[in-house]
């Protein structure tokens, strides 16, 4: 069974190491899905998505600054691109590009879920909404012709077959072309040096940290998990209502849990993962600020990492906000989410 530190694998390694590996999401499927002969392991991962974002959709909402991001990235980029945004949800990246004012010459908005897409409500003659998952869509994005940033806000995580999709982006993408990612989970953030220090201060002022972690270590999964739900009461009630759906309509066991709704949702953050038991064969690791451009196979042209003192930033104190914009210069590549641009 996994620890804390034989789950934390770098995915890059196993890639190169391995040539046919399982995966977290095939373990997931081979133990939980309802039945195998009717439901295929892509059917299952679109299935958990379309139940959870049936209720998710409503709610969804992200609470990041991430204009100055936005504004520094586009500064340095000429006007007339094409925009293709990769998972655009409910517009998040459409509203920022809009406010910013950046004269796009069209917006593809690609978006699978009809929960999540709904809420983008807008008149604009630029732009074509694609009702479909990205790696349906490399083909006809790339006959279009244009010179095209590629943006992909908070939801490259959501990609399990990171590899497929990197193959599927390379051949989409011609020398001008520019993928942005600015919202992703920084993996290794936990091990890095800003982040101990960060949570011994936070232990010696709240223990039971140490106790979590401890737990954690011994490998007490699911007594961590009954110690601390990951999300706050509202969020888990959507959890509760979209994992009793699964059991109902026979998609899942009932040993399936909600949060494994988030792991094959969210699948490429680590911290989903830390409470679920995934022997060590079935776990092909994480994509990290190190290894990223290695998995994409594209070259890194612009690197941001921000965010140190919790894994949100919707944090709303002033003071820890002022730490945070203190750290974020002095420890460039050591915050807890990453904002990074590649090409070819
Ligand atoms: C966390 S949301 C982020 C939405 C939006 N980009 C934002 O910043 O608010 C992730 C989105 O990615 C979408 N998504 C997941 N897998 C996808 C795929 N393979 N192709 C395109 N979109 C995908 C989901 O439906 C979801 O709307």
């Amino acid at each position: 069974m996994s620890t804390k530190s034989t789950l934390f694998k770098d995915y890059y390694s196993t890639l190169s190491t391995r040539k046919q590996f399982k995966r977290r999401m095939d373990y997931l499927y081979e133990n939980f899905v309802f039945d195998k002969s009717e439901i295929s392991i892509i059917q299952f991962i679109n299935l958990i998505n379309n139940y959870y974002y049936k209720y998710a959709g409503s709610l969804y909402a992200l609470n990041a600054n991430l204009k100055p991001f936005y504004v520094e990235f586009l500064s340095s980029l000429e006007p007339g691109f094409d925009i293709v945004d990769i998972g655009g949800g409910t517009g998040f990246t459409y509203n920022v590009i809009k406010e910013i004012g950046y004269s796009y010459n069209r917006y593809y908005f690609v978006e699978p879920s009809t929960y999540m897409r709904d809420r983008l409500n807008v008149e604009d003659a630029k732009l074509t909404i694609i009702s479909d998952y990205i790696e349906n869509c490399w083909g006809r994005l790339k006959s279009s012709g244009s010179k095209k940033i590629y943006i992909m806000n908070a939801a490259l995580h959501h990609i399990i077959y990171l590899e497929q999709f990197a193959e599927g982006l390379r051949n989409a993408m011609n020398n001008d072309d520019i993928f942005f990612i600015p919202y992703e989970p920084n993996n290794g953030y936990q091990y890095s040096m800003v982040a101990i220090v960060y949570n011994a201060i936070k232990a010696v002022k709240n223990p039971r940290i140490i106790a979590r972690w401890v737990l954690r270590n011994l490998g007490l999964f699911d007594l961590f998990r009954k110690c601390k739900p990951r999300h706050s009461s509202n969020e888990t009630k959507h959890l509760t209502m979209t994992l009793n759906d699964l059991i109902k309509d026979r998609i899942v066991l009932p040993e399936f849990n909600e949060q494994m709704i988030y792991a094959i949702t969210d699948y490429g953050v680590f911290d989903n993962w830390k409470a679920i038991r995934i022997p060590d064969d079935y776990n092909e690791g994480f994509y990290t600020l190190e290894n990223l451009d290695k998995i994409l196979g594209l070259h890194v042209v612009y690197l941001r990492t921000y965010t140190f003192q919790c894994h949100s930033d919707s944090n709303p104190y002033k003071f820890r906000q002022l730490i945070d914009v203190v750290a974020r210069k002095m420890f460039r590549t050591s915050g807890a989410k990453l904002c990074m641009a590649f090409k070819k």
